[in-house]
């Protein structure tokens, strides 16, 4: 379990976390989701001891990370997966991490096949693509076969394959009743991963709950709706008090917000309109996403808004 108890961060005048709150439980994968900036990695280093909290604090397993016994046995973290050593094979580096913390060299073999790395454990580290490097970052945080297991952007730059394999690994070191923390900049990513997520903007909590009810709760429910007379249809709707807009795709439809197909289709028949399509719709999960950290974004594209027209 990890723990995190109005945890702070200053940077200067830049609160990188503010007055966080929250806990990590095992069994499942719980994301870390925020946008760019926001302050995760931070979060995550401040976990791990890397970074001292201005104020509050940060538990794993119920201490500090400062106070743990043997901390390759209780945390494994992935942080930034291009830190080998270029000239050393993965095989030698994950044996000399073994050895400084007096892990056996049958564990190396265990976690390279865990990984499947076995076959080219014996290459330089240094000519890894970017999924074997997050592969052998993986294998060194599994080394101590530790409770707890951090992971910041874990799948940044990998194909699909690459990322559907991470996704499935740390489904699977969660159900062995690990606890699985993961962070993303991305909704849809982390609804396929996670069962539960922690979301921040500008160091602050915006939501701590399970994926379902987040994606139900940001993603607006709207109501498309075809016909001969659209016209029609839009005063119709209108003169019933609903928000009515025209959907962005090549055919005319218009999509109604806050109703139900049921209502929708009583408004019709009650003017004697005639309908085409009639469907309920859900928003795209990043949009919602970004209407909901909107305000808490730290670095908005700069001259985006006048471009667009204040469209965004
Ligand atoms: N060592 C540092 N010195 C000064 N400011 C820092 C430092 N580390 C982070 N920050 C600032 O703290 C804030 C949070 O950064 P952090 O890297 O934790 O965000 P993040 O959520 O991991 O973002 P990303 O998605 O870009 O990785 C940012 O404003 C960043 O500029
Ligand atoms: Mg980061």
């Amino acid at each position: 379990m990890i723990e995190v108890k109005g945890l702070t961060k200053s940077f200067g005048a830049t609160k990188a976390v503010d007055d966080l709150t929250f806990t990590v439980q095992p069994g499942i994968v719980t994301g870390f989701l925020g946008p760019n900036g926001a302050g995760k990695s931070t979060t995550m280093r401040m976990i791990l001891g890397l970074d001292r909290p201005t104020s509050g604090e940060a538990l794993v397993e119920g201490v500090p990370y400062r106070q743990l016994k043997q901390p390759l046995h209780t945390v494994g973290a992935l942080l930034d997966a291009k830190w080998v050593h270029p000239n050393r094979s993965a095989r030698a580096h994950l044996q000399w991490m073994a050895a400084s913390n007096g892990i056996p060299k049958s564990r190396v073999e265990e976690v390279l096949r865990l990984v499947g790395l076995t076959e080219v454990a014996g290459k330089k580290a240094g000519g890894f693509s970017l999924g074997m490097s997050q592969r052998l970052g993986l294998a060194a945080a599994l080394l101590g076969d530790p409770k707890v297991l951090l992971f910041d952007e874990p799948v940044n730059g990998l194909d699909p394959e690459g990322i559907h394999w991470i996704r499935r690994f740390m489904q699977s070191l969660a159900a062995e009743g690990r606890t699985v923390l993961v962070s993303s900049h991305l909704l849809s990513e982390m609804s396929l991963t996670a069962q539960r997520l922690v979301v921040i903007g500008r160091g602050k909590l915006i939501a701590d709950t399970t994926v379902d009810d987040f994606v139900q709760r940001s993603s607006e429910a709207s109501v498309r709706v075809r016909g001969p007379e659209l016209a029609g249809l839009r005063s119709a709707f209108e003169a019933a008090g609903l928000s009515v807009r025209d959907d962005a795709g090549e055919i005319p439809a218009l999509l109604v917000a806050g109703s139900t197909t049921d209502a929708i289709g009583e408004i019709a028949a009650g003017k004697g309109l005639v309908l085409h399509e009639l469907a309920s719709q859900r928003g795209s999960l990043e949009e919602a996403f970004m209407k909901i950290t909107g305000e808490d974004v730290q670095y908005h594209a700069a001259g985006l808004d006048d471009v667009m027209g204040g469209a965004l």
